[in-house]
C-alpha cells in the first residue's frame, strides 16, 4: 500500500505526484501507461497511451498523430479524463481536466527531436491512423521525411484528481481540486 490511513491529505497529494512523476521516467512503473478518456458527439472513447511526462504544473503529456480519431474528438470537446491503476499497490487515479493541443509550435518542436532518434515511425505513416485498409501490410508504408507534420504533443491541464487506495474493506479515498491558489483536498467514501 502507498497511502496508508495515518496519511494526511497533503502527503496522499504527494505521494500521487511523485507516482506519477516516476510513471513517466521509469519504463516498468505501471503509470508509463494510461487510459485517456474523451467524448465525441456524446459517446465516450477511451484508449491507452504513453504517460510521457508530468510536469511541475501536474499537467501530463501525451505524443499523438493529429491525423487519429482522438483528434476529432478533441478539437470538439477538449474535456478529457486520465485512468492509471498501479497493481502492486492496488491504487487508482482519476485524473480530470482539460487538453491543450500543441502542433507544430515551440512545445512539439521541443519534444520532436526526442521522437525522431526512436518512435518517429508512429507519426509519419503515409495512410492517416484509422483508414480501413485490405490487409495490414498496407499500413506499413512510411514517408522518407522524418518530419513532425503529424506529430502533436496533448497538454493536459490536471483539474482535479481522484485517489482510490484498496484496502481489504478499509479502503481509502480522497478528492483534490486546482484551484487558484493550489490544491483543496477531502476524503471521500470509497
Ligand atoms: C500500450 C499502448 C500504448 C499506446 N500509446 C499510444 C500513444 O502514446 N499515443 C497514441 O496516439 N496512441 C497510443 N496507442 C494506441 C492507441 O491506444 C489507439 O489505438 C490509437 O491511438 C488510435 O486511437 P484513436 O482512434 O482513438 O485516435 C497505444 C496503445 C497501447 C496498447
Amino acid at each position: 500500500m502507498l497511502i496508508e490511513e495515518e496519511h494526511a491529505l497533503d502527503e496522499i497529494k504527494h505521494i500521487c505526484f511523485q507516482e506519477l512523476n516516476r510513471g513517466a521516467k521509469a519504463r516498468k512503473h505501471p503509470f508509463r501507461f494510461v487510459t485517456l478518456a474523451l467524448a465525441y458527439q456524446n459517446k465516450p472513447s477511451s484508449r491507452w497511451v504513453v504517460h510521457r511526462k508530468f510536469t511541475a504544473e501536474q499537467h501530463v503529456l501525451i505524443f499523438t498523430d493529429n491525423r487519429s480519431d482522438k483528434m476529432k474528438a478533441l478539437k470538439a470537446n477538449p474535456e478529457a479524463s486520465l485512468l492509471y491503476y498501479h497493481d502492486r499497490h492496488s491504487l487508482q487515479l482519476r485524473l480530470e481536466g482539460k487538453i491543450t493541443i500543441h502542433h507544430q509550435n515551440e512545445i512539439s518542436r521541443k519534444y520532436w527531436p526526442g521522437v525522431k532518434g526512436s518512435g518517429a515511425k508512429d507519426y509519419i505513416s503515409v495512410l492517416p491512423p484509422g483508414t480501413p485498409i485490405k490487409s495490414p501490410t498496407a499500413a506499413f508504408n512510411w514517408s522518407d521525411d522524418l518530419d513532425d507534420t503529424h506529430f502533436v504533443v496533448l497538454e493536459f491541464k490536471t483539474e482535479s484528481l481522484d485517489v482510490l487506495q484498496l484496502n481489504r474493506g478499509r479502503h481509502i479515498r480522497a478528492l483534490f481540486n486546482k484551484t487558484e491558489n493550489g490544491w483543496e483536498g477531502s476524503f471521500l467514501v470509497p
